[in-house]
C-alpha cells in the first residue's frame, strides 16, 4: 500500500462505534515492508524519520525494537546504523494500537504520515538542525523594508558507535570542514553567502547574512526564500540541505491587534482537524494545499492547528499560500521521558520541543499554542506546567509568542493566563471586554469562536422541538438547518461570533471552530449523524451557505448569495425565509423579475425577506454606495436530475502514487442547473494511470463507505478524489446514474 494510509476508515460506521471518534471501531495493526540497502550504506549515518503514526506504535528492524511512541500526532526519529543489514534485504514491522484515544474528535489509525530513510555522510546537518532567524526593522507605511540580518545556527551531527564504555566517532579522513551558507532570493537568485570553518566535534556553527532589500513573506504575497547549506570535507560536499523560510515582521498589540511587516492585520481564522472525505486521516500532500486554498478563497488568512502538530506539508501549504498559523501542541504536560501507564504516557516537554524545532523556520507560524481546554487552565498547577512548557518553547524559538486556548480561568491572577504572551479565549466574546480592562496590556484574540452547526443544503431542523434549543428523541437524519440562527444555548452563531471580534480593534481576530466538517462529534445529535455540522464547509468542501457570509466579510472580491435553493414544490403561496450575505451597501431582491424590496446591508450581518413561494427565479443584486450593481445572485426552480457534471480544477497530476484531484459531481437538470434536492447513486470508473482513491457527499448523516466506487448525491453533489498511479499516462474518469446523462472527464498522470 502506499502511505498515508488510514485503515480505520475502511471499517464499517456502527451505533457500537465510539460516536465523538466517528463510530467506527479501531482494532491494532501491523505494517511489514522489505528493503534492500546497498553494502556502501555502510559507515554512513542512517535513520527513519516516521512524520506521524496513529498511534501508540512499536518499530522493529530485522526483528530489533527500535521504539515504542505513544503520541500520535508528534513525529519520531530512529538511528538505524546498527539494526540495518547492508547489501542485503532488510524488514521494517511497525505496530499501530489506535484503540486509545488522544482526543475527542476521529483519530484515524495508521501511518498516516510520510516515513523517510535517510542516508548522510557521517557529518551532516543534523535533522532539524537548521534554524533560521530574520530580524530587520519593522517597515514603515511607505512599505519599504530591510535591511534584513538573516541568522542561521546550523546543528552538526557525527556519527559515532559505543565501542566498550567510548563511542568512536566515524569521520572519514580529514577533520576539519567548511559550512557554506547561501541565500536564495524567490527568484532564485543567490543574494548572500557565508562559510566557516568547523573542526570535528564542534556541535553549531552561527552565521549571518545581510539581505539589503528583502521581498517580504506576506497574506497577499508569500514570498519564499531558500537557505541552502553545505558541509564540505577537504572541498568535497559531503552533505547539502535546502531550508525554505520567509523574511516578515510580527507584532501583537495589546490596543491594536496583530501587525505583519508594521500593518495591521485582523486575524480570520479558522480551527480544522485533520481528516477530509474519501480519505479520512491519511491527508495527501496535494489536498492538504487544496484545503488551504479552499480557505483562503473563502477570505480566511489563518489557520489554527487544533489540537495537535499537523504533519510538516500542511505548514508548507500556508507558507506557499500566505495562511497565518497557530501551531498547537496535543498534551499539556511537563515530564521530560513517557512513563509507562497508560494515563499519562507522553514525554510532553520532548513533544512540545519536537513540535517547535521542526516547525520554527516556518513563516506562516505565529504562536505557539500549549493546549486547548485544559482543566487546570487557571489553577497554579496549569500555570507551573505551562511555564516549564514556554521555557522550552522559548529556548527551542524565541521569536513567536506563547499562548494557549482557554475556555474559562483567564479571570484567575494564578493561572496561565500570568505566565502566557498572549491570551486566547474560547468562545465567550462577553468576556472581552472584562479581559482587557483587567490586562490592559495582554493581546487577546479569540482562540475559538461560533462552532455554528449547519448541514449543506439543509433548511430545517431535523426533529427539533418548538423551542428549537432543546431536541427529543432519536434523529431521523441528524441534520441541522443552515440558516444561522437555529444555535443551541451552548454555540453562536457565526454573526454573533464575529461581530464583537470585528468591531474591537483590540481583539486581534479568531478561528472559528471549523473551517471543514470532520467525522465524529456529530453535536447537536448522535447516531444515525456520525461527522460533525461545524464547518464552514462540509467533509467535500463544499461550501455551506454561512462559507458567503465569511467571503463577504473576510474577504475582497464583491459577494452577493442569496439562500435557500428555490425548489420548494407544494409550498406555493406560503412564506419562505429568504436570506442574503453580501457586502454590497445595499441589496434588492426579484422574484421572477418583480422587485420585492431593497435594503441596505447591515455590516458584518445578513439581510431577509419573507417571500411567498412561486415557482421561477429569485434573485438578489447588490448594489455599491454609488448605486452601481457590483455582484448579482439567483436560485431558479430546476426541473428533474437529467445528468451529471464532473468539475475539477487540476488534470494534470503527478504520477508518484500519491497525488491527487478532487472531482466535484453535479446533479444536473436538462438546462445544467445543479438539483439542489437530488439524491441519485453515481457510480464511478477509472480507467488508465489512475485510481479512485475516495468518495464522499458532505451528508452527515450518509453510512456509506468512503472507499467505494459509487456514491449517492446529497443535495445534488458528491465528491469523488481521482488519485494517480505510480506510472505516467492518461486517466480517464466515467461517473453514471440510472436514468441520467453520465459524464467523463480526462486527466493526465505524469513525471
Ligand atoms: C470546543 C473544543 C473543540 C470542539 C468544540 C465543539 O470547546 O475545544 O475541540 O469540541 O468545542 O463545539
Amino acid at each position: 500500500m502506499h502511505l498515508p494510509h488510514d485503515y480505520v476508515l475502511e471499517s464499517a460506521f456502527t451505533p457500537k462505534g465510539d460516536a465523538s471518534h466517528g463510530s467506527l471501531i479501531p482494532t491494532a495493526a501491523w505494517y511489514r515492508k522489505t528493503f534492500a540497502l546497498p553494502a556502501s550504506d555502510k559507515g554512513k549515518a542512517l535513520w527513519l524519520d516516521f512524520d506521524g503514526a496513529y498511534r501508540d506504535s512499536k518499530v522493529y528492524l530485522n526483528g530489533t525494537l527500535l521504539g515504542e511512541h505513544p503520541c500520535g500526532y508528534t513525529p519520531f526519529r530512529y538511528d538505524i546504523s546498527q539494526a540495518a543489514h547492508y547489501g542485503e534485504r532488510n524488514v521494517l514491522a511497525v505496530q499501530v494500537s489506535p484503540q486509545h484515544e488522544e482526543g475527542w474528535w476521529y483519530e484515524g489509525g495508521g501511518i498516516y504520515r510520510h516515513v523517510w530513510l535517510n542516508v548522510a555522510d557521517p557529518v551532516h546537518v543534523a535533522p532539524w538542525g537548521t534554524f533560521v532567524t530574520t530580524k530587520m526593522p519593522e517597515p514603515g507605511p511607505d512599505g519599504t523594508a530591510g535591511p534584513a540580518t538573516v541568522t542561521v545556527k546550523t546543528t552538526v551531527d557525527y556519527l559515532s558507535f559505543p565501542i566498550g564504555n567510548a563511542r568512536v566517532t566515524i569521520l572519514n579522513g580529514n577533520p576539519n570542514f567548511a559550512l557554506l551558507t547561501r541565500v536564495v532570493d524567490p527568484a532564485g537568485k543567490v543574494v548572500g553567502t557565508a562559510t566557516a570553518n568547523f573542526q570535528a566535534g564542534q556541535p553549531q556553527v552561527t552565521q549571518q547574512i545581510v539581505v539589503a532589500r528583502p521581498a517580504l513573506w506576506s497574506v497577499e504575497t508569500p514570498q519564499r526564500y531558500t537557505l541552502h547549506t553545505e558541509i564540505q570535507q577537504g572541498g568535497r560536499v559531503v552533505d547539502a540541505t535546502d531550508t525554505p523560510f520567509g523574511i516578515r515582521t510580527i507584532r501583537f498589540d495589546a490596543e491594536k491587534g496583530f501587525f505583519l511587516n508594521g500593518k495591521p492585520v485582523k486575524i480570520k481564522g479558522t480551527c480544522n482537524h485533520q481528516d477530509f472525505a474519501g480519505v479520512g486521516v491519511a491527508m495527501p500532500d496535494s489536498l492538504l494545499y487544496w484545503r488551504v486554498k479552499k480557505l483562503k478563497e473563502m477570505g480566511s488568512n489563518a489557520y489554527r492547528m487544533s489540537h495537535n502538530p499537523p504533519t510538516t506539508e500542511l505548514l508548507d501549504a500556508c507558507d506557499r499560500l500566505g495562511m497565518l498559523v497557530m501551531d498547537e501542541n496535543r498534551h499539556l504536560g511537563d515530564t521530560e521521558s513517557g512513563k509507562a501507564s497508560q494515563e499519562t504516557p507522553y514525554a510532553d516537554l520532548h513533544e512540545v520541543r519536537s513540535m517547535v524545532l521542526r516547525d520554527r523556520n516556518h513563516p506562516s507560524i505565529i504562536m505557539w499554542s500549549m493546549c486547548n481546554e485544559e482543566g487546570i487552565q487557571g489553577t497554579p498547577h496549569g500555570r507551573d506546567i505551562f511555564a516549564a512548557m514556554k521555557t522550552v518553547v522559548d529556548q527551542a524559538d524565541g521569536t513567536r509568542p506563547v499562548t494557549c486556548a482557554m475556555n474559562g480561568g483567564y479571570d484567575s491572577a494564578l493561572g496561565i493566563t500570568s505566565v502566557e504572551d498572549l491570551q486566547g479565549i474560547n468562545y465567550n466574546p462577553g468576556a472581552y471586554d472584562g479581559f482587557h480592562r483587567a490586562h490592559p496590556t495582554m493581546p487577546l484574540y479569540g482562540s475559538e469562536t461560533a462552532s455554528q452547526v449547519s448541514t449543506r443544503g439543509v433548511y430545517s431542523w431535523d426533529k427539533f422541538s418548538s423551542d428549537r434549543h432543546e431536541y427529543t428523541g432519536v434523529p431521523a437524519k441528524g441534520y441541522v438547518s443552515a440558516y444561522d440562527v437555529n444555535a443551541p444555548p451552548w454555540a453562536q452563531t457565526a454573526e454573533a461570533a464575529w461581530q464583537p471580534i470585528a468591531d474591537r480593534p483590540f481583539v486581534a481576530g479568531g478561528y472559528v471552530w471549523t473551517g471543514f466538517d470532520y467525522k465524529g462529534e456529530p453535536t447537536p445529535f448522535g447516531w444515525p449523524d456520525i461527522n460533525s455540522n461545524f464547518g464552514v464547509m462540509d467533509q467535500c468542501g463544499f461550501p455551506k451557505d454561512s462559507y458567503y457570509y465569511y467571503q463577504s466579510v473576510w474577504g475582497d472580491k464583491p459577494v452577493v448569495h442569496v439562500l435557500p435553493h428555490w425548489n420548494w414544490a407544494g409550498k406555493e403561496g406560503q412564506p419562505v425565509d429568504v436570506w442574503a450575505y453580501s457586502n454590497a451597501a445595499r441589496v434588492e431582491l426579484f422574484l421572477n423579475g418583480t422587485s420585492l424590496g431593497a435594503k441596505d446591508m447591515p455590516r458584518n450581518g445578513h439581510l431577509a425577506w419573507s417571500v411567498l413561494y412561486a415557482s421561477g427565479t429569485l434573485e438578489a443584486r447588490g448594489f455599491d454606495a454609488a448605486g452601481k450593481v457590483m455582484a448579482t445572485d439567483k436560485v431558479e426552480t430546476t426541473g428533474a436530475p437529467a445528468g451529471l457534471r464532473l468539475t475539477t480544477d487540476r488534470t494534470a497530476l503527478a504520477a508518484d502514487g500519491e497525488d491527487l484531484t478532487m472531482v466535484e459531481v453535479d446533479v444536473v437538470d436538462a438546462q445544467g442547473r445543479i438539483v439542489p434536492t437530488a439524491d441519485n447513486l453515481v457510480t464511478f470508473e477509472v480507467t488508465g494511470a489512475g485510481r479512485v482513491a475516495g468518495v464522499g457527499n458532505g451528508d452527515p448523516s450518509d453510512h456509506g463507505p468512503d472507499k467505494a466506487f459509487y456514491r449517492h448525491a446529497f443535495n445534488g453533489k458528491c465528491l469523488v478524489i481521482v488519485g494517480a498511479g505510480e506510472r505516467p499516462g492518461g486517466i480517464s474518469l466515467t461517473a453514471v446514474a440510472s436514468g441520467l446523462k453520465g459524464a467523463g472527464l480526462s486527466m493526465k498522470a505524469g513525471k
